[in-house]
């Protein structure tokens, strides 16, 4: 499969201090990769980076063949590249639909924009009974779901999301992870999370990120089954 993404000997710094270290991986179109760590590991950090939230940085950074370092994020965005920020981050005061109009901002997303948001309804039909609501008034499972919708109207390449899991019931994260799977048949997803073992159940393949480094990587299915990591993130 071809990458859709490329780091290469990516180091990245917030004002003086160094965050990450060296960090190189791949994600072909259509898979669906984790990066997993325990919290302060750098993994927004990387997100935001890739993004170009972080300008400071050192190493390569492809995206569909492309040379996208040092490239402004309303640059990348339109690329085809959108994030679901740590924190669902909704416009609270905002309507469910303008939340949504918001993101189809992008230029991708204006075209088509109706049947975008059609499917985005299918996926997560309570956005459309919700329309009309403040964003601010709805569950932290349902913000989430209009955080991923938002991003999603920009017709995204790829998607990157921050934490799915935080803060929401596993009932909840379990329902939304099950709408990726179902997602990932047309897009790229990149998950960033601590729910460890959720995470591995809804990807491909994972990157262990320890103290801003790449430790390990592979099938998820074998990290599932690894003991040193069962041991350090599934406390078995
Ligand atoms: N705005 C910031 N300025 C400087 N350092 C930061 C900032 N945000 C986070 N950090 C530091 O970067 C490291 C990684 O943080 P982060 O990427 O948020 O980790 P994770 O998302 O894995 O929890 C932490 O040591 C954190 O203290
Ligand atoms: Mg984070």
């Amino acid at each position: 499969m071809k990458n859709l993404l490329k780091l290469s000997n990516l180091h990245v710094f917030r004002g003086e201090t160094q965050i990450l270290w060296d960090i190189s991986l791949q994600v072909a179109e259509g898979e669906k990769v984790a990066i997993l760590g325990s919290n302060g590991a750098g993994k927004s950090t990387l997100l935001l980076s890739i993004m170009g939230a972080l300008p400071s940085n050192i190493g390569k950074i492809h995206f569909a063949d492309r040379l996208i370092t040092g490239l402004k994020a309303y640059q990348i965005i339109r690329e085809g590249l959108a994030l679901v920020p740590e924190g669902r981050r909704v416009y609270r005061d905002m309507t469910v639909w303008e939340n949504l109009e918001i993101g189809a901002y992008p230029k991708r997303g204006r075209k088509d924009k109706d049947r975008t948001r059609a499917h985005i309804i299918q996926l997560f039909p309570i956005l459309a009974e919700r329309k009309h609501q403040a964003a601010g008034t709805l569950s932290g499972g349902e913000q989430q779901m209009l955080a991923i919708g938002r991003a999603l109207m920009s017709r995204p390449r790829m998607l990157f999301i921050d934490e799915l899991s935080l803060g929401l019931a596993p009932l909840i994260t379990k329902d939304i992870f099950k709408v990726l799977d179902a997602l990932s048949s047309e897009t790229t997803i990149l998950l960033v999370e601590q729910n460890v073992e959720q995470a591995l159940k809804h990807s491909e393949r994972a990157y262990i990120l320890e103290s801003g480094r790449i430790t390990r990587s592979g099938p998820s299915d074998d990290l599932a089954k690894d003991e040193d990591i069962r041991r350090a993130y599934l406390g078995l």
